[in-house]
């Protein structure tokens, strides 16, 4: 079994590149179901998630060939959307991917239900709904959701009850070859939509409104392949941002988009953090002193739910009481037991966490709870007196590439230890 042991103390200082953003490139490698030829896709991170999807679409008829190490060829031609590796899909959140795909492509699916961090029920009934209104017939059973058309999905107007990104990457999928035009409301506006529809407009889709709530499809009769590079990981930067305002070192995040951050920079800045921004890079520095704040997560450009841990981690250590309430999940508040063995002080009542700041934490044994809960230890750990030993690192593994190796290029005293059963 593999933990990561780290030692606190040392402030954070270098530079460090961050890497392709997983939730753009799995929305993507799904969507090259759709094309019947070859694409190459290129700064995808190497992370567990990106490894199981590309076992799942290969285990499934794609050709895929790693031509350099953040870049795939991956051609969908012979693409069988019948054989079923449901033990592999249940694994993970963005098989679900496969359900728009492979309705989109063929006029049919047959997936099994998805997988992903336990943040309550996480239900898909806007999918369905968005699903059903582009003439699909949906019947679902305890593993499996089936869908059937009579030729094909028929566009027609979406709208969301609720801002769902998974939900607005699954229509788009399924409309991009729909008969006619579709139009999305209350659509997501995560940066990886916009990425997931430059890529599909690159292969000939016509993808108009993402970034906004309101997404337009024109239908087109097929996809033609193309070459397309993955937007850098906004929480990947935001998670090293935290790391260094919480050790007070000076970090250099290399490969980011700036206005992707504006959510984390201002909060950082709101806790006294100097956050310099440069044209594909911020500067973070931690001044030592960390203030309190209050924080609600909302769907993007809100502040993200998948920097709530990080944030948390931080702010245990912060002079006066912070609020963090959790705005798009059910509940997101397993990590804070694990904070709470490091010495936080921290009070969850129901969506919200309260964080009583304290003169310092110790290091302690902790889990991975799920990915971003994971990282948040490792935050906690960077800053606490002593070793921490963190289990469960394949959560982290799943959204993370070489954080160990990137950390210690940043001065951080960390490994990643086997420990025998
Ligand atoms: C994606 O999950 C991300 N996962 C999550 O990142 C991220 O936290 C989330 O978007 C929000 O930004 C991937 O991209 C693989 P949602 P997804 O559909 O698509 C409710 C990480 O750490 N909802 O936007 O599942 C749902 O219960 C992961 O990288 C419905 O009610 O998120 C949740 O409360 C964790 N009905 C909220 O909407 C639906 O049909 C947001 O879910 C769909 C969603």
């Amino acid at each position: 079994m593999e933990k990561i042991v780290v030692r606190g103390g040392a402030p954070l200082s270098g530079s460090v590149t961050v890497s392709g953003m997983k939730n753009a490139a799995l929305p993507i490698l799904y969507a090259c179901v759709l094309v019947g030829s070859k694409c190459t896709i290129e700064n995808v991170p190497d992370v567990r998630d990106v490894r199981m999807s590309l076992d799942i679409l290969a285990e499934m008829g794609a050709e895929i060939n790693r031509i350099a190490d953040e870049t795939y060829e991956i051609d969908c031609t012979n693409f069988n959307p019948g054989i079923s590796c449901s033990e592999k899909v249940k694994k993970l959140r963005a098989s679900y991917y496969l359900m728009g795909a492979e309705l989109g492509r063929f006029g049919k699916a047959k997936v099994a239900f998805p997988g992903g961090c336990n943040f309550g029920t996480r239900p898909i009934d806007q999918h369905i709904k968005g699903f059903e209104t582009l003439g699909a017939t949906v019947t679902t059973d305890c593993e499996f959701i089936t869908m059937t058309t009579e030729s094909g999905t028929v566009a027609d107007d979406v709208y969301f009850d609720t801002i769902t990104v998974g939900g607005t990457i699954n229509i788009i999928l399924a409309a991009v070859m729909a008969k006619g035009n579709t139009i999305i409301e209350n659509a997501a506006r995560e940066p990886h939509i916009v990425d997931l529809a430059n890529f599909l407009n690159s292969c000939g889709a016509r993808i108009s409104g993402a970034g906004t709530d309101v997404i337009k499809i024109r239908g087109v009769k097929s996809l033609h392949g193309s070459t397309y590079a993955i937007i850098p990981d906004m929480i990947e930067a935001g998670t090293y941002m935290a790391a260094a305002a919480a050790t007070g070192g000076c970090v250099r995040i290399e490969n980011v988009i700036p206005k992707h951050l504006e959510a984390i920079t201002g909060k950082l800045e709101d806790v006294n953090v100097i956050v310099e921004e440069l044209d594909d890079a911020v500067i973070v520095t931690g001044k030592g002193l960390i203030t309190s704040t209050r924080i609600k997560t909302r769907p993007y450009p809100g502040f993200p739910t998948d920097m709530h841990p990080q944030m948390s981690a931080l702010l245990t250590i912060a002079h006066g009481t912070s609020i963090i309430t959790e705005g798009v999940y059910e509940t997101r508040f397993r990590y804070t037991e694990e904070l709470r063995k490091m010495g936080a002080d921290i009070e969850v009542k129901g969506h919200t966490a309260v964080i009583s700041g304290v003169d310092k934490l110790h290091g302690a044994k902790v889990q991975a709870v799920d990915l971003r809960a994971g990282v948040a230890m490792v935050i906690a750990g960077l800053v606490a007196e002593g070793e921490t030993k963190i289990y469960d690192i394949h959560l982290i593994e799943r959204g993370y590439d070489d954080i160990v190796g990137k950390l210690r290029a940043l001065g951080a005293n960390i490994e990643k230890v086997v420990e025998e059963e």
